[in-house]
């Protein structure tokens, strides 16, 4: 059958096109108001405006509460699968509840109320889920901090959020090595000039904190005294307008990007994209590999499949060395997945491991339906690879932290169109997605430009960055008026398919981890030996993209390169964390310049990457080239 005489996908988005405002209206019917929405969108609410302005709601209650009311109290919400730690754990609705709402009680007597923030930083735990529903379940706001980062990077957060509370534990667990969080935490404090009053710690059995006193307190301590004195609290209702989490990002800079999300326009979005995207059912299982510390665990592993009554699977581990390349295999099979949604580098690491598939031979993976892939360009080969062992549909769709959910993707719910490897398919409802030229006139099919969105954004994506309106405008809609920066460049096809090629800015993707060269060469900067810096995005046959960093050295400076790179190795995992992958720092005499000063990247990229590249018009001086090639090849890179 041809997929594409069977997908609704072209009537259902020519319906949104028709009445963006009637669309939504219909699905947020799906949704558990206390107060409908007094306007569906209002244009002259916020920056853009917002959706859902007027309406009254609790996320909490659409992803816990009202499932248990409805007869899904028994039915798994969350398994815990975790290889690091061996252990596997189901929480039914009922049993979700009631941790939630015991935690939220907990969270009020600590006088976190609604609009308060709350930094978690935690390792992929359950209770790191019912953190976040716990914040959600009194109109608290959760900044979760992905536990790969620097205590410097969580000292940022915690000078932007000023979180009245911070939730951790002792430790985080990666294969061969136990990430310590406590002493990163306290570090991070006393960078911070902001000081949030209180501390849970969840004491795990492979690391005993020290607590401070007056300051730190013991989860399990707190946990079991509210249990004693039955304590719970109930939902507090908020604006559907009100902002349920503020997720910090990368941006062009060392100081990261507070994207906030609201209450409604989430619910509708990430409710919808459920059945018409990922083709999944209430009472299914369901899996998305990522990390909490990231827009895709936000949405994938905690609150869609909760707004839809699916049973999330949460995995603490990794797709090879926990024990192999077969773990992901074992939890498909193991718990029933219908789908997975991870990273492209994650496939690739299987596929290095077990090129021929052997171990997947091992697993009944009968009821698994489709893969779903997103956080960085998804390369061909690995599509094809993941296709032809799985033998099912595998799908790419492109996302940003900023938007929330997916921008262009193929709607399983709606009938599959026919895939094309490289291309992350169709604009979804909500996103009106045009490519353009410096000035902002369209460009012809296949042809390369610049992505943008038409505003408004669709319900779930951001409404601003957190108090800081002007930042807002700045970075996403002033370039382009009228439209929404995705700062990603690519283009549309005949077939309106939309090709994601890469970055217009400074940001690299490492293993699906979004970073900024800009944050990195601020760090670079602070060597004190170093006169000049610039980081680049290498490509990396696992990771994507790794970044490689090149210095100059101050005059007269006398020490070992080798000696002062390994120290900017180290600096770099200090200040911004190991997620950064940051293993390369070059020595240089000279930067390539434009006449301007501009430092020539792009071309440093393309001669680190092996690629052809001209000589920019505008260079400075053309030898510096091919010093920059020699020192890469010192390095075994470029050719
Ligand atoms: N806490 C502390 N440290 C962490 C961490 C965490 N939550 N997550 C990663 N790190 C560390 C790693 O241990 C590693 O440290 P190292 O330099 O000492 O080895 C470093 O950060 C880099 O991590 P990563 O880039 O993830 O590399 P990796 O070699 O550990 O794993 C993959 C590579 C491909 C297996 C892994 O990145 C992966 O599973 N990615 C796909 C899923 C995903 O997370 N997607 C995100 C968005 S959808
Ligand atoms: P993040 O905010 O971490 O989700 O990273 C967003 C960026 O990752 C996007 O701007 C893209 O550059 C990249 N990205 C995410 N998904 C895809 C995809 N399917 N194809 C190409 N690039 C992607």
């Amino acid at each position: 059958m041809d997929a594409k005489t069977v997908s609704r996908y072209h009537e259902v988005y020519a319906q949104w096109l028709r009445d963006p405002e009637g669309f939504w209206a219909e699905a947020a019917r799906e949704i558990d108001w206390i107060e409908p929405a007094k306007k569906v969108f209002d244009p002259a609410m916020g920056v853009y405006g917002r959706w859902f302005a007027g309406g009254v709601v609790n996320t909490c209650y659409n992803a816990l509460d009202r499932h248990v009311r409805r007869g899904r109290g028994k039915q798994a919400a969350l398994i815990y699968d975790s290889p690091v730690t061996h252990t596997v754990a189901s929480f039914s609705y009922e049993e979700m509840l009631f941790e939630v709402s015991t935690l939220a009680a907990i969270l009020q007597d600590f006088g976190v109320g609604k609009g308060d923030r709350v930094i978690i930083y935690m390792p992929l735990v359950p209770e790191a889920v019912f953190a976040m529903l716990a914040c959600a379940r009194i109109g608290a706001v959760h900044s979760v901090v992905f536990g790969g980062f620097a205590a410097n990077e969580l000292a940022k957060r915690i000078d932007d959020a000023k979180p009245k509370l911070v939730l951790t534990a002792s430790c985080g667990i990666e294969p061969g090595r136990i990430v310590k969080y406590k002493p990163l935490l306290d570090e991070a404090i006393a960078m911070a000039a902001f000081k949030p009053s209180a501390c849970m710690i969840l004491q795990r059995p492979q690391e005993q904190a020290l607590l401070i006193a007056g300051r730190d307190h013991d989860w399990r301590d707190v946990r079991d005294a509210a249990i004693a004195a039955n304590k719970h609290a109930e939902c507090v209702p908020v604006l559907a307008t009100d902002p349920l989490y503020i997720l910090y990002t990368s941006g062009t800079t060392g100081i990261p990007k507070g994207v906030v999300r609201d209450n409604g326009g989430h619910l509708v979005a990430l409710k919808w994209s459920m059945k018409n995207l990922y083709g999944v059912d209430p009472g299914e299982v369901w899996w998305c590999g990522s990390d909490i510390g990231w827009v895709v665990g936000h949405s994938y592993i905690v609150y869609a499949p909760l707004f839809h009554g699916a049973t999330s699977i949460m995995y603490e581990g990794k797709p090879v060395g926990t024990p192999d390349a077969g773990a992901y295999w074992r939890v498909i099979s193991q718990h029933k997945a219908v789908a997975l949604f991870t990273a492209p580098t994650a496939f690739r690491a299987i596929k290095k491991e077990d090129p021929d598939g052997k171990l997947l031979a091992q697993y009944d993976l009968s009821h698994f339906r489709t893969l779903f892939l997103a956080g960085e360009r998804a390369d061909p080969p690995t599509i094809a690879w993941a296709e032809e062992k799985l033998h099912k549909p595998v799908v790419d769709h492109w996302w940003q932290t900023e938007t929330g959910w997916c921008i262009a993707g193929n709607p399983v719910g709606l009938g599959m169109l026919p895939v094309k490897h490289g291309s992350a398919t169709v604009p979804m409802p909500g996103w009106d997605v045009r490519v353009v030229d410096e000035s902002c006139n369209e460009v012809a099919s296949n042809a390369i430009g610049s992505i943008v969105v038409k505003l408004p954004l669709p319900p779930g994506a951001f409404p601003t960055l957190w108090q800081q309106d002007e930042r807002f405008k700045e970075s996403y809609l002033a370039e382009f008026p009228g439209y929404y920066k995705t700062a990603d460049a690519g283009f549309k096809d005949d077939d309106g398919y939309v090709h994601v090629m890469g970055r217009t800015d400074d940001i690299i993707n490492v293993a699906g981890h979004r970073l900024s060269t800009g944050g990195m060469e601020e760090v670079l900067a602070a060597h004190p030996d170093v006169a000049e810096c610039a980081v680049i995005g290498v490509a990396d046959a696992l990771k994507g993209e790794v970044p490689c960093g090149f210095v100059v050295l101050k005059a007269g400076v006398p020490r070992a390169h080798a000696e002062i790179e390994t120290e900017i190795v180290a600096l770099v995992r200090d200040r911004i964390g190991p997620v950064a992958a940051f293993k390369l720092a070059i020595t240089v005499s000279r930067l390539p310049k434009t006449r301007s000063g501009k430092i020539l990247r792009g071309t440093m990229k393309k001669i680190a990457d092996g690629e052809d590249w001209t000589m920019p018009a505008t260079i400075d001086d053309p030898a510096i080239l091919d010093e920059i090639g020699t020192a890469l090849k010192g390095k075994g890179m470029g050719r």
